[in-house]
């Protein structure tokens, strides 16, 4: 798992507990553009749209890091390698202190080891890319030929720089639920971490890619074991044991309890709303008035996914699995900055 210098962990250590003090939301999710170059089965941001007239600019996002101060933020979309300000934002985004910690969420398609590099350089510091598949059913599942092959070649390059700051990203759906296992060993054969989370219904209105079947739920159950055992002996799985059989229980019962969306995390739109989970189109001007008016309603239990997932945690779960494990190595020793 990718390590974090002791100095900036400890950065990273006080602004989390200020934001959980004061209810000020650890991680933003910028989302650039609603515009995507995939057109995945699972998701409702396919294709290419034209830009909106009120589009966000990289000054917009630095008054918008300053005023919610987020531990850290996560660059999406849409597709954020669609933004030709990226570079900008980047820079923008970024305090001097190197904080917010910062991940892109790319497919990757736009994704060369120079921008990794020219990114990497500006402070981004995590580079999560999407993988449902460990071959090119990929190409199929986001309707993008060609992907697959692309980044079976692009990030064992980029690993091969031995950073640990690139890992995968899988959706959790019907279609991919026999792959997990092989997934886990591209992440391996390619030398990168891997994250896990849950298909949710709730940007296709579709049950189509959910795991209902007692079979499928059976099979799940096995592969999360397998995969909370394959992490103990070879590291390489981002989610903790507790996200992990939250998956599980997040399929079987169909809705898992404990959203923090709007407290501990909240969307940015392209055009700089602001929502407490971009699963849902209510946008309001700030966080004050997220946690006035939606915040105490919210009985959604209906998405897994990551940002969620991650969130979901007491202050001392979330220190203990997001923070402190990845400062020390594996020899134990505090890594230095
Ligand atoms: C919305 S995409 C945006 C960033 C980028 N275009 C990408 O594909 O990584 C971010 C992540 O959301 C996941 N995703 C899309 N639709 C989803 C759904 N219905 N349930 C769970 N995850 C979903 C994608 O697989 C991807 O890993």
């Amino acid at each position: 798992m990718k390590t974090i210098p002791f100095t900036r962990a400890a950065r990273m250590i006080a602004r989390g507990t200020w934001s959980f003090c004061t209810d000020r939301p650890l991680v933003v999710s910028f989302e650039l553009t609603h515009s995507c170059t995939a057109d995945c089965q699972h998701c409702d941001k396919g294709g290419i749209k034209p830009e909106p007239p009120d589009l966000l600019r990289a000054a917009d996002y630095r008054r918008l890091r300053a005023q919610l101060k987020p531990m850290a933020v996560q660059l999406s979309g849409g597709e954020p390698l669609l933004r030709k300000d990226l570079e900008d934002i980047v820079r923008a985004v970024k305090e001097p202190s190197g904080l917010p910690y910062t991940i892109l969420v790319t497919n990757g398609r736009l994704f060369t080891e120079e921008k990794y590099l020219a990114l990497r350089a500006l402070g981004v510091n995590q580079f999560s890319i999407s993988l449902d598949f460990p071959d090119e059913r990929h190409d199929d599942f986001r309707r993008s030929p060609g992907l697959y092959a692309h980044l079976a070649k692009l990030v064992p390059t980029l690993a091969a720089r031995g950073h640990d700051d690139v890992a995968l990203n899988t959706a959790i759906t019907r279609e991919n639920l026999p792959a997990l296992r092989d997934i886990y060993e591209r992440a391996k054969q390619w030398g990168v971490n891997i994250s896990y989370s849950a298909y949710t219904p709730l940007r296709t209105h579709s049950m189509d890619h959910y795991i209902r079947s007692v079979e499928d739920l059976n099979l799940l159950r096995r592969t999360l074991y397998e995969l909370v055992t394959l992490k103990a002996r070879n590291g390489r799985i981002a989610n903790s044991p507790w996200t992990l059989s939250g998956i599980h229980d997040f399929f079987l019962h169909g809705t898992i309890p404990g959203c923090q969306a709007g407290r501990r995390f909240l969307v940015v739109t392209p055009s700089g709303g602001l929502r407490a989970c971009s699963m849902f189109d209510q946008t309001y001007t700030s966080q004050k008035e997220i946690l006035k008016k939606w915040v105490p309603a919210n009985q959604c239990g209906e998405c897994y996914v990551s940002i969620r997932s991650y969130l979901d945690a007491s202050f001392w779960t979330l220190l203990k699995d997001n923070v402190t494990s990845r400062v020390f190595s594996r020899n134990g020793r505090a890594n230095q900055c």
